[in-house]
């Protein structure tokens, strides 16, 4: 989903800057050729943005219980860009139209510098020395979609305590992430090990 998100946000940024482009450098015919030729891609593009964009803000909003500011800003910035768009280009204004590609060039940024997926933020539980506690581990990074006994299904998430992979897909899984769910690509091979002895204690 972050995938399909991101994709079209980048065909869309490419059309809109070529237009604008087209339109700063007077090419006023070419400019309402390519309009018209694009016109439909556009609505679509802005309304696929808007629906995954949306989906990924009420996964994380069930997930973490709060949406962070920059999300929020984003969001009304892409709200703002867009009619700022549409009018600078059919007006052939250029100043609307290049404030508003700033401006879709700069919620790109903000997304890219954030991202989506989860950080470390917490000291990793031991018991003893260099020994990870995989139980303590998987309530702080995994039980919100998982839940402790892995049942809880969140968001689609697998049912662990049914889950037929091998310790190495288990590890893949963790650290490449699956469908809506975020990768674990900080955690440590320790950290991973201990997930994959937890969650084969739940069978
Ligand atoms: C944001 C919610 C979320 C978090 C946090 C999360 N998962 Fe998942 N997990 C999912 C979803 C959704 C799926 C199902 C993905 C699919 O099949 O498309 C899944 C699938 C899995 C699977 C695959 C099971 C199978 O049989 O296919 C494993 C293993 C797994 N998660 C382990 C973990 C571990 C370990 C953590 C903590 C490091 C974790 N998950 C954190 C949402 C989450």
């Amino acid at each position: 989903m972050v995938h399909t998100h991101t994709l079209v946000v980048i065909l869309f940024l490419i059309m809109f800057g070529y237009k604008t482009y087209l339109l700063l450098t007077n090419q006023t015919v070419k400019l309402e050729l390519v309009r018209n030729k694009t016109k439909i891609f556009e609505m679509i593009f802005g309304t696929v943005i808007l629906l995954t964009g949306g989906y990924l803000l009420y996964g994380k909003y069930l997930v973490e219980h709060s949406i962070p500011t920059w999300l929020i800003t984003k969001f009304a910035l892409f709200m703002v860009a867009i009619p700022l768009g549409i009018i600078g280009i059919k007006k052939s204004n250029k100043a609307l139209a290049l404030v508003s590609l700033l401006l879709f060039i700069f919620i790109y940024g903000l997304a890219e510098m954030k991202g989506f997926g989860p950080k470390k933020t917490l000291e990793t539980p031991m018991v003893g020395d260099g020994v990870v506690d995989g139980k303590a581990l998987f309530i702080n990074e995994c039980a919100k979609c998982h839940g402790t006994d892995g049942k809880l299904g969140l968001v689609g998430s697998a049912d662990l305590s049914l889950t037929k992979l091998s310790v190495e897909e288990l590890s893949s899984v963790i650290k490449n992430g699956k469908g809506t769910m975020p990768k674990f690509d900080y955690l440590t091979e320790a950290e991973i090990a201990g997930l994959t002895d937890y969650i084969a204690k739940l069978k």
